[in-house]
């Protein structure tokens, strides 16, 4: 039985009274019929019964990398969230049309930063450091605030890239503004040689920053509600539960955690990670519980659990439910493009230059 929440109530009426092997079918009925016309680009953190119809899988940098790389497809479904598609979106040529099956999949830490609060801090760090300052967008983010960074010099990048990111500004002899993820900042910046004392906070509720006085890494209070739910406390315990046991963590987790942690990385690497281990090895998995469980599915010789066993799953990711993606492409066998993700050309012209730089230096 598929569990997901519902999809909106349109396309709930719609398809209420199929079962999941009637809806299994039309989709594969409808992806037969669009052809080459079509790819389905699908993130880990779906659910299975939704990943089953992706073309190609994989963390954010590698879908944006096959985005941008796709030449043959006219319409790009993405199984993801909006900053994904909004990518794929910016990355494929004017032709192409990205699709999300349910356009409110937003994500919780990327309106943590939004384009005002931005321009105001980037305001407010101008007046200490004229000039010397590269921002650097974690993809889970708007468009608005990757044309930003893409204007002002800087970049994008994903926690598969951050490091290379945070490199490439510091080759600059620059200082680097990071947002919206304190934690993915923290960590990669600490993997690349700066001390959390080079480090400073800003504070995007009260507009201040604080810490450090002479800073080469600026970080944003913001977060992932569902990484925030892993601790360093946790992965004591469950080593002391299963003796033996690796720990691997996404590093949208606290540095804590992170610290804590044997291995830490995007969620291709945390996939690479047990897909190469010993059989038989033991894991606990601190990141969203849809891939966690499909990674404990697979690799039956090995013992993997999730680092935290009381985790939601994203809510953002759930909203995509295969009843909205069975809507998306009947009405695309159809002639309708329904659900598109456009970014507008000035915004989209910006951030392009800061997802080139990203795809270009990794
Ligand atoms: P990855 O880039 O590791 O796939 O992570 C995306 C994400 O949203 C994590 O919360
Ligand atoms: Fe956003 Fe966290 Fe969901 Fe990833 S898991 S999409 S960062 S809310």
């Amino acid at each position: 039985m598929f569990t997901q929440l519902a999809p909106n109530k349109y396309q709930g009426q719609m398809y209420s009274q199929l079962s999941d092997e009637e809806i299994k079918y039309k989709i594969t009925e409808a992806k037969r019929k669009l052809g080459s016309k079509l790819l389905v680009l699908g993130h880990h953190y779906q659910h299975d019964s939704v990943i089953q119809f992706a073309d190609l899988k994989g963390d954010s940098f590698l879908l944006a990398r096959q985005a941008a790389e796709c030449k043959e497809a006219l319409y790009i479904v993405f199984l993801g969230v909006n900053f994904m598609a909004e990518t794929a979106d910016i990355v494929t040529t004017g032709e192409q049309k990205v699709i999300i099956p349910d356009t409110a999949a937003g994500c919780i830490m990327a309106d943590m930063a939004g384009t005002g609060q931005v321009k105001q801090c980037w305001a407010e760090i101008q007046k200490y450091f004229p000039g010397e300052v590269i921002p650097i967008t974690y993809v889970n983010s708007s468009a608005q605030v990757k044309a930003f960074c893409g204007e002002n010099g800087g970049l994008t990048c994903t926690s598969s890239s951050a490091e290379s990111a945070f490199r490439w500004a510091l080759q600059k002899g620059k200082r680097i503004l990071f947002f919206p993820d304190e934690h993915l900042g923290r960590n990669a910046g600490k993997k690349i040689g700066i001390s959390l004392t080079d480090m400073a906070l800003w504070d995007r509720h009260k507009g201040l920053l604080k810490g450090c006085d002479n800073p080469r890494l600026i970080l944003w209070n913001g977060y992932c509600p569902v990484h925030q739910e892993f601790s360093s406390q946790q992965v004591c315990e469950v080593r002391k539960d299963y003796p033996g046991i690796k720990v691997v963590v996404h590093p949208e987790c606290s540095y804590e955690t992170v610290e804590e942690a044997d291995e830490s990385g995007s969620t291709e690497y945390i996939i690479k990670c047990i897909r190469e281990s010993l059989p038989g090895s033991s894991w606990a998995v601190g990141t969203e519980i849809n891939l966690v469980q499909r990674l404990a599915d697979t690799y039956k010789d090995n013992k993997i659990i999730s680092l935290n066993d009381e985790v939601r799953p994203c809510p953002d990711m759930m909203k995509i439910h295969p009843r909205n993606l069975l809507y998306c492409l009947e009405n695309l066998v159809s002639g309708r493009v329904e659900n598109q993700v456009k970014v507008d050309l000035e915004t989209a012209g910006w951030a392009k230059v800061a997802l080139q730089r990203m795809l270009s230096i990794r």
